[in-house]
């Protein structure tokens, strides 16, 4: 299994098999983004409704692959609404067997909506996933803050590869962030969601220092990290 980052909090899984998952995929404003709206993926999997990580996008990803939207059932139903072609609607604590491995909608401390004429649209709840693949289980929390939860995910599940925002303001920052990377024990650490924009400047390599060395892997967009 390959992570590879897309810029803020897109990422794209390839797994053994060929197959892509590609989770909270922006690319149009996304000023960190090396991908264009021709990628070829199996599946998008969203966390939230904010436009940073859901939005037209996603639905022509979804209708020039044919690829399912994954993701909270209000989400994945808005989806549908607006022309994605198909979806997989779940909700908390659920988890579903695909012909990749499993994925299970964990819950998070955030929002999810969509602005529409300055009005927000419910999109339910923020979610994070787990995703187990190719033996290999790996955590985004999506856009959160540190939560106690953590500590029941990591005692529950081996996670190989925690994905957690650092940016602060609207989620975790650095500190909060390598808390929860202790709760969640995971042998890996992944920062996403900084330095897009002014709210979220934030040093990787500070966060990287709170955490025994070699726990923290910084990417550069466009740059992977195997599995
Ligand atoms: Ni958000
Ligand atoms: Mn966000």
């Amino acid at each position: 299994m390959k992570l590879i980052f897309h810029g803020h909090a897109s990422f794209e899984i390839q797994l053994n098999d060929g197959t892509v998952l590609l989770v909270d995929p922006w690319i149009t404003g996304n000023p960190q983004c090396d991908i264009d709206l021709n990628f070829k993926c199996d599946y998008i999997l969203v966390t939230h409704g904010h436009s940073d990580h859901y939005g037209p996008d996603t639905i022509t990803l979804s209708q020039k692959n044919n690829a399912p939207i994954v993701g909270m059932f209000e989400l994945v139903n808005y989806s549908l609404a607006l022309g994605a072609p198909v979806g997989h609607a779940m909700g908390i604590g659920g988890q579903w067997k695909f012909p990749f491995g499993t994925v299970k909608l964990m819950h998070a401390q955030h929002s999810s909506s969509i602005v529409k004429d300055g009005i927000p649209i419910y999109l339910g709840e923020p979610v994070g996933f787990l995703i187990q693949a190719d033996d290999k289980t790996i955590y985004f929390s999506g856009d959160t803050s540190n939560f106690g939860d953590m500590a029941i995910f990591g005692s529950a599940y081996d996670i190989d590869v925690a994905i957690l925002p650092i940016g602060d303001n609207f989620t975790m920052g650095p500190e909060s962030a390598a808390s929860a990377s202790k709760r969640l024990n995971a042998k890996v650490v992944i920062p996403e969601h900084y330095n897009t924009f002014p709210e979220i400047k934030q040093d990787p390599n500070e966060f990287a220092k709170l955490l025994p060395e070699g726990v923290v892997q910084i990417l550069n967009p466009g740059e992977s990290y195997s599995v």
